[in-house]
């Protein structure tokens, strides 16, 4: 298992880009397996998750060659062209490559299961696999479906109508991907807008997608051609240096090339509400999806109160906004996040635990969180309970920590930010921060 051991940064400023978009990196994968020709990937992301992506296409007869600089070219020939893997497709830790996947192995007229680890085969399917059930595909899973490893026998699809209970970017990108290959039209409405970068991509690659409020809807049966996609970096990843500069006395940090996709946006509004300085430059589109770049200075933050719309533009930056509340003036409470959940681990249960040993006040309440900052944060062995986004969010805390922080268990990291550390010691001056293995 390996530790960070974090000291106290003195100062948090500098200038840095943060690896490509996990979300885009994955559907990149995906729609250049089943366009005809070749899709080029720049900034494509070379973390755990998405080389899982890329291994479980590989496996499904995909020609995929990866060179220098994040340069990946994936040779599509249709959907038609995907074969029956020999072995287990392993999605690793990653939800989105088993979910996604789920939706594209639902129209393939073979057999697939689909596992991952530990964290993964604990996460909830029944949310994908009854819309691709109801769409004409037989598949199982542990629980009668719930739970990985799942079994498809994909096949002839018929399009749907599907209202999906929980606002969800990886079960309405798995129900539209079935729904290419499908007879008909399919449609999918949630209870608030999801990421949509599904269907930015979709229209990059020649396909047709309407949007009517929060329902989006495609026609069956559609060919997509290869393109070429711009990975913008992560938003998610930019988030842990927002946070340890805005709430940074004296933090000036300036983020080049992020994502800002107005479905992935939620944490600047809240830090907007919070008293950050936050500035968003040189404003650009890049291949469907719009770009900045972030300049952000320390100043005291003030509590906040995120509503249950809110959340899913934040969903993932919910560890790291804690952070931010356990540092600010007064209170903060977050409502309506039982997505929360079933994440990696429970966040809710995993940040309670975890930052009030540094000395956060932070306790539950309902689906959500009550934080009380100001209060002074005292170095502490923590563990990331194996999920990469507590590792990152409690090395931002132990920024803030008198003395010395252990964080245990933090290889999960290279799920979705590999140089992660080299990143955070390039800007937090003064801040020792050593990674151990042992055992
Ligand atoms: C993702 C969607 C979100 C998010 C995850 C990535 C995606 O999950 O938490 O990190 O790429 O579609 P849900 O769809 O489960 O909310």
């Amino acid at each position: 298992m390996r530790s960070w051991f974090v000291q106290r940064a003195e100062r948090v400023e500098g200038t840095l880009r943060v690896p490509g978009d996990k979300s885009i990196s994955h559907r990149a994968l995906l729609l250049g397996a089943l366009a005809e020709g070749t899709t080029e990937i720049h900034g494509f992301l070379p973390s755990e998750d998405c080389q899982a992506t890329l291994a479980a296409l590989r496996a499904l007869g995909v020609q995929i060659e990866s060179g220098p600089g994040g340069l990946v070219r994936v040779v599509g020939r249709g959907a038609g062209a995907l074969r029956e893997p020999e072995t287990v497709l392993d999605a690793g830790n990653s939800g989105t490559c088993l979910r996604l996947l789920a939706g594209v192995l639902a129209g393939c007229p073979f057999l697939s299961v689909l596992s991952g680890d530990g964290s993964l085969r604990q996460r909830p399917m029944r949310r994908i696999v009854e819309p691709l059930r109801a769409m004409g595909a037989a598949m199982d899973g542990r629980a009668g479906g719930q739970y990985p490893p799942l079994v498809i026998r994909g096949g002839a699809l018929q399009g749907i109508s599907w209202d999906s209970p929980v606002a969800s970017a990886q079960v309405k990108s798995a129900i539209l991907l079935a729904g290419l290959q499908a007879a008909g039209e399919t449609s999918v409405g949630e209870p608030v807008l999801s990421r949509d970068h599904t269907e930015r991509m979709l229209g990059a690659f020649g396909v047709r997608v309407r949007r009517e409020g929060t329902r989006v809807t495609l026609s069956g049966r559609a060919r997509l051609r290869a393109t070429s996609v711009v990975v913008p970096g992560d938003v998610s990843s930019a988030a842990f240096f927002v946070v340890a500069a805005a709430a940074h006395p004296g933090g000036d940090v300036t983020l080049q090339g992020v994502g800002v996709n107005p479905t992935r946006t939620g944490l600047l509004e809240v830090l907007g509400a919070m008293g950050a300085r936050v500035e968003v430059l040189a404003q650009r589109v890049e291949a469907g999806e719009p770009v900045a770049d972030l300049h952000v200075r320390g100043t005291r933050l003030h509590g906040a109160r995120i509503l249950p719309l809110q959340v899913p533009r934040l969903i993932d930056e919910i560890p790291i906004l804690a952070v931010a509340a356990a540092l600010a003036d007064g209170e903060t409470v977050v409502e309506g996040a039982a997505e929360l959940r079933v994440k990696e681990v429970d966040r809710l249960a995993a940040l309670c635990g975890e930052l009030s040993k540094l000395g956060a006040d932070i306790r539950e309440e309902g689906e959500g969180l009550r934080i009380r900052g100001p209060r002074p944060l005292q170095g502490a062995a923590v563990s990331s309970r194996g999920d990469h986004r507590m590792a990152m969010s409690l090395a931002v805390a132990a920024l803030f920590a008198e003395g010395e922080t252990e964080i245990r268990d933090v290889a999960c990291v290279e799920t979705s930010f590999p140089g992660f550390t080299d990143r955070l010691r390039a800007v937090a001056a003064g801040c020792r921060l050593q990674e151990v293995a042992d055992g």
